[in-house]
């Protein structure tokens, strides 16, 4: 589940608008389908004028042919028979969303988001949406209004006035997209979202303003407070790697490029990571594989369990273990790791992939000897941080 440096999930549209329903945002009914059969049942349950809805989570679906209008639950199954299945963008389609037709008459954009370079949260309102936003911001940035929200005062009534009179949406919309504005802030905060947006919102020829699309990201790092959010999670999607390392008590995170990365402690894995990808301009490229903390403790066991995991991922070229003994001291470290590949090898493991340790602060000396001593021709020993990351980044270039 988690993505790198931001601990977060994106939720499919389907799960954004049954999260929009629950906060009392305006959605259509609608349900989800997995086969042509079921996009049947539920098109009939909706009365046969549906909209059959691709569910990846990417952008651009309606372009890309993901998202079809049916007049009857015949074309439905139809478009769900065509649609599922389809590569959009690289994401197969696995399910597709069905719900009620709108008529439309205009469509919006609305959103709120974390506004990490300005540390404040932000909305972003315009009365041109149904396009891309990033589109609109660049050829009438005009159109695109964008509101600071401080975190303490939220959006009330009087501060969705100010959103609904930035973004210049009409007048007899003003009090609906204002009543939506303090709704859909409520369920930002609650459910702990760094993203949630609307585009389109649209309003209906009658006046009505619905909510026609949910893209709503949740910040994971909050999931302790969110015992609900775990059913969310796409488990065909997880990377079985990181699967494993979970039920290890390990926080491993995969990333896409060539050099594993073992430490202890997030601080020293995080200033890893920056290390080796700038070691590895100089090596065509070569970017961090992974990452994978076993914290405080590092244990032969621990280490085993660490390199297993970080050794499975067949991307990875070469290791890099970085060790900064505090509490657990280099000595120890150092046992840990040379136990581990003996332990790996007893487990039938087949370890020929190159590792590069740097072993530094307490009891540095000891631990860097008794590596030493061990004399494994897998293991490189690097005292400073940045010639190890550069060691391990070529060691990677080059291949095994
Ligand atoms: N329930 C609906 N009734 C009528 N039209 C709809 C409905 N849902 C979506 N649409 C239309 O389909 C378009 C695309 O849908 P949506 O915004 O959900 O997908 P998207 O992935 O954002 O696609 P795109 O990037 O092409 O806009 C909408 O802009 C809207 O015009
Ligand atoms: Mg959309």
């Amino acid at each position: 589940m988690p993505s790198f440096w931001e601990l977060k999930l994106d939720l499919y549209e389907y799960q954004g608008r049954e999260l929009f329903e629950r906060h009392g945002l305006p959605v259509l009914s609608g349900g989800v389908a997995t086969t042509p059969e079921e996009a049947r049942a539920i098109a009939e349950r909706l009365g046969g004028r549906v909209v059959v809805k691709a569910q990846v989570k990417v952008g651009g679906r309606g372009k890309a042919g993901g998202v079809k209008l049916a007049e009857n639950a015949e074309e439905a199954v139809a478009h769900a028979t065509n649609i599922l299945g389809m590569d959009i963008k690289g994401h197969t389609v696995h399910k597709v969303m069905l719900t009620v037709t709108a008529d439309i008459a205009e469509e919006y954009y609305f959103s709120y988001l974390l506004d990490r370079a300005n540390r404040t949260f932000l909305c972003i309102a315009s009365v041109a949406g149904g396009m891309e936003i990033e589109q609109v911001a660049e050829e009438a940035p005009d159109k695109v209004a964008k509101i600071a929200i401080d975190a303490n005062e939220g959006v009330d009534d009087a501060k969705a006035r100010e959103i609904v009179a930035a973004a210049g949406f009409p007048a007899d919309v003003a009090d609906q997209v204002a009543a939506i504005a303090v709704k859909l802030w409520q369920a930002f905060i609650a459910e702990d979202a760094t993203l949630v947006e609307v585009n389109p919102l649209a309003r209906t020829p009658e006046g009505r303003v619905l909510c026609l699309d949910a893209k709503v990201t949740l910040d994971a790092n909050a999931d302790f407070r969110h015992p609900d959010h775990e059913a969310l999670v796409d488990q065909a999607a997880v990377d079985p790697l990181e699967q494993r390392a979970k039920e290890k008590d390990l926080n491993y995170v995969k990333l896409d490029g060539e050099v594993g990365i073992i430490g202890n402690g997030a601080g020293l894995v995080m200033s890893t990571l920056d290390v080796v990808a700038y070691a590895g301009e100089e090596f065509g490229g070569v970017k961090p594989a992974n990452f994978l903390d076993i914290g405080g403790g590092a244990s032969a066991a621990v280490m085993a369990n660490g390199l297993e995991i970080v050794l499975s991922d067949p991307a990875v070229r070469s290791v890099f273990v970085n060790v900064f003994g505090g509490i657990t001291a280099c000595d120890e470290v150092a046992n840990g790791i040379v136990q581990a590949l003996s332990l790996l090898e007893q487990r039938g493991e087949q370890v020929s992939k190159p590792l590069v340790v740097r072993l530094d602060g307490n009891n540095a000396e000891v631990g860097r000897a008794i590596l030493d001593s061990a004399a494994n021709p897998l293991v490189q020993r690097v005292d400073t941080m940045d010639g190890a990351a550069k060691r391990a980044a070529e060691l990677a270039a080059v291949g095994v």
